[in-house]
């Protein structure tokens, strides 16, 4: 039987790919998005598939998403506002009360939804998992202001303040989101996984971590690094290196995210459950700078200023063991994937550097500070 699927954010990087995937495995795909115009200053993108019943509106409208969600088995949840950008009330706005919205409309119909599954994200932990000489696996909290003023970037053992090495993070770590971004993440995944054990209905949260590939925007400063370092590169600019430029964070590529939606939906293995995916690799930032100005030809080395946004995790591995114990498996390495996003972003036409603009909001809105001199 063909199974039909809603799509939300399906213009967006990787809904659309979802779209994609999808449509190819044979479902009946409705896709639902607004074209935020952070995201797409140019408007409707040209990816936007063929053969998907499109609705160009507002999750947060309760008609739109009502009709958005008529016949449909399963939901496909990746419309939010992303990344680290002042407006405190549309982060709540799009991501909870969006979410929120969507159960409650679903409940009230009594609409016969099979399976959601939504968009979580690693910035529902506060830092990631270290690894300390004497006390081995432990959750050090988010590094204090204070500290990072000093430009003491590394991260301290909660137990006894020696330099902690970055481990593996699992699912059991401790979340909280230490952005609005990521406390709207803890809220998105708690409500859907929430009201799926209330309602009857298998919910999967996919806590996913950075995610890049062809089609991510190429507009949004606030988002995506490894878009922005390209951007800024490809405009003759040197990217700009937060701290030391020696944190890390797992990379995976938008197909593998894709793949493992489809995977939440088929599979009851993960329902009810918050799900690492993941490449389980930390590279540092600084490497993704090199390796983009080496495979564009672009020889500017990366700036470090001493700038750091509060809040931000030092180091973010994936412990993917329970995506895989369900089948997950990322096909495509770290140096495949950006050679792919360097293939489409160099098709793209106009590239402009939006990151110098936005990083003057970010310092004057104290959301990127510098250590004191
Ligand atoms: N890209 C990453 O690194 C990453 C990492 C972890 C989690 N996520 C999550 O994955 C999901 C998809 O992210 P993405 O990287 O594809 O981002 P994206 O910005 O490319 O896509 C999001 C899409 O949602 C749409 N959208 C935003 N607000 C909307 C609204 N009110 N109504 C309808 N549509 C709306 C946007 O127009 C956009 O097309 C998000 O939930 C994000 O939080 C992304
Ligand atoms: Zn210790």
């Amino acid at each position: 039987m063909t199974r039909r699927a809603l799509v939300t954010g399906a213009a967006g990087l990787i809904g659309s790919h979802i779209v994609d995937l999808l449509v190819h495995e044979g479902w009946q795909v409705r896709g639902l998005d607004n074209f935020e115009p952070q995201t797409h200053r140019r408007g409707r993108p040209p990816w936007i598939n063929e053969k998907v019943e499109f609705i160009e509106g507002d999750l947060r409208d309760r008609g739109t998403i009502t009709a958005a969600l008529d016949n449909v088995d399963v939901v496909f949840h990746q419309a939010a506002y992303g990344g680290y950008m002042p407006e405190i009330t549309k982060f709540v706005h799009v991501n909870s009360f969006g979410t929120a919205q969507m159960l409650e409309v679903i409940r009230e119909k009594k609409l016969p939804i099979q399976k959601i599954v939504v968009a979580s994200s690693q910035a529902v932990y506060s830092e990631g998992a270290g690894n300390c000489p004497k006390h081995g696996l432990v959750f050090p909290s988010v590094r204090p202001i204070d500290q990072l003023r000093k430009g003491d970037w590394q991260v301290h053992c909660p137990v006894c303040g020696a330099i902690s090495k970055s481990a593996p993070t699992p699912e059991t770590a401790p979340v909280g989101g230490e952005t609005v971004y990521g406390l709207t993440k803890v809220d998105q995944e708690r409500l859907v996984l929430l009201w799926g054990k209330q309602v009857g209905v298998p919910t999967v949260a996919l806590r996913y971590s950075c995610t890049y590939g062809p089609r991510q925007s190429i507009f949004n400063p606030y988002t995506g690094v490894i878009a922005i370092f390209c951007t800024r590169l490809l405009n003759n600019l040197p990217p700009v290196l937060y701290e030391d430029g020696e944190q890390t964070r797992d990379f995976s590529f938008v197909e593998d995210i894709a793949r493992a939606n489809q995977l939440a939906a088929e599979t009851y293995k993960l329902d009810g459950l918050a799900v690492n995916i993941g490449s389980g690799h930390g590279v540092p930032i600084r490497e993704i700078a090199e390796q983009l100005s080496d495979i564009l030809k672009i020889n500017i080395a990366p700036e470090i200023n001493g700038e750091f946004r509060p809040g931000e995790m030092r180091h973010l591995t994936s412990d993917t063991r329970l995506a895989r114990s369900a089948g997950y498996e990322p096909t495509v390495d770290l140096s495949d994937g950006i050679a792919r996003y360097i293939d489409w972003i160099r098709a793209q036409s106009d590239i402009r550097d939006y990151f110098s603009e936005a990083s003057e909001i970010l310092k004057n809105k104290g959301i990127v500070h510098r250590v004191a001199r």
